[in-house]
């Protein structure tokens, strides 16, 4: 069986794809440090596999931690979901940001070059394409000046990637660009837990609906879309999770010296508004909100083109917004 690597796999996205990666038949190695995530995961990752999966807490830029991993488990490739990902602390801390994005990727890749793994798949984001010019976004839209430092780490991370492919050092990587990510495994036993006041829409939409937050502010309903408020292309985390399994298996057939990157999104935009109603009206359940200032650095429309994922990963989301925004509030319910 297939040892696999996850960093940050106690987190949102990591544990998700913890999951899909042992239905599909692989083992996940999780190392985390447990910095934006709780370790009762992995009892929650136990009772929906049925099975204890091997954790390791600490951080994975810890060549000595990295090294015992491998001493007891010959993996054999990784998925590097550990990153800093707040927006707007990367604005007040850019060097948190470029320390701990960019070094765990190095540490990552000097680790695979010595033990001769090969395959990699990087967390990226759509966030690369800045405000993009035309819409659906391809792999091929130009990337653009990031808004923020954090973003700015992907953008680096990339590149890195690239040139050590480009360099013939052996690996196989695939970068994936995520949308936006919601919604929960359908059993409601893990879900995104944020640290603090949300950041990110419904996260925020769930905590207001159960009263945590008393409104949710809307930024802004004066852009040029359907009904003034933002676009993205909202994608639940279990199909995001299966886009994981299927560029591993799909790495795993390639020569060395493969780089590629893919869009995982569902192909769809819906506005914050339209979040909002339809989060009110699956759960039949009332969201206090208001219409407040634009949020600076915003993207106001960005959905993606998902036809390179389509026909060569043979991906396709299996979830409506509607499934996540049930998902999303059946976990909210349960914490
Ligand atoms: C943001 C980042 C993105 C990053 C992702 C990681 C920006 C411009 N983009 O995505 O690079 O990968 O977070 O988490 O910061 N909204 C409200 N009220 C709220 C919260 C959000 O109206 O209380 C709106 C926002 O204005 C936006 C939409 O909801 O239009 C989605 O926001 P959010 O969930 O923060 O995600 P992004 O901004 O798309």
């Amino acid at each position: 069986m297939k040892k696999i690597l996850i960093t940050g796999g106690a987190g949102y996205i990591g544990s998700h794809t913890a999951v899909e990666l042992v239905k599909a038949g692989f083992e996940p190695i999780i190392i985390d440090d447990l910095s934006n995530s709780d370790i009762q995961v992995l009892d929650r990752l136990e009772e929906i596999t049925g099975k204890k999966l091997a954790f390791y807490k600490g951080d994975c830029s810890d060549r000595s931690l990295l090294d015992q991993i491998y001493a007891e488990h010959q993996i054999t490739g990784i998925i590097h979901f550990a990153a800093f990902k707040a927006v707007g602390e990367s604005t007040s801390l850019p060097l948190k940001y470029y320390q701990n994005n960019l070094m765990s990727l190095l540490a990552i890749l000097d680790f695979m070059k010595s033990k001769d793994i090969k395959d990699l798949v990087f967390s990226s984001s759509c966030t690369v394409y800045g405000q993009p010019a035309q819409l659906p976004v391809t792999e091929e839209t130009p990337r653009q000046d990031a808004e923020s430092p954090y973003g700015n780490t992907k953008k680096i991370c990339e590149d890195i990637l690239v040139d050590l492919v480009k360099s013939k050092a052996g690996i196989r990587v695939i970068s994936l660009r995520y949308f936006n990510p919601i919604g929960a495994h359908p059993t409601a036993k893990i879900g995104e837990l944020p640290i603090g006041t949300p950041a990110n829409l419904v996260p925020f939409v769930t905590q207001t609906a159960a009263g945590i937050r008393e409104k949710l502010t809307v930024f802004g309903d004066d852009y040029d879309t359907v009904d003034g408020s933002c676009v993205r292309d909202f994608i639940h985390v279990m199909d995001l999770a299966d886009a994981h399994v299927k560029a591993l298996s799909f790495l795993g057939k390639q020569t060395d010296d493969f780089y590629d990157v893919f869009n995982v999104g569902t192909g769809n935009g819906n506005t914050v508004l339209e979040v909002l109603r339809t989060f009110e009206k699956v759960n039949d359940v009332k969201v206090n909100f208001e219409i407040g200032q634009r949020r600076q650095g915003d993207v106001v429309k960005i959905w993606a083109d998902t036809k390179k994922i389509n026909s060569v990963l043979n991906w396709y989301p299996n979830y409506s917004l509607e499934d996540s925004l049930r998902d999303s509030w059946n976990w909210q319910k349960t914490l």
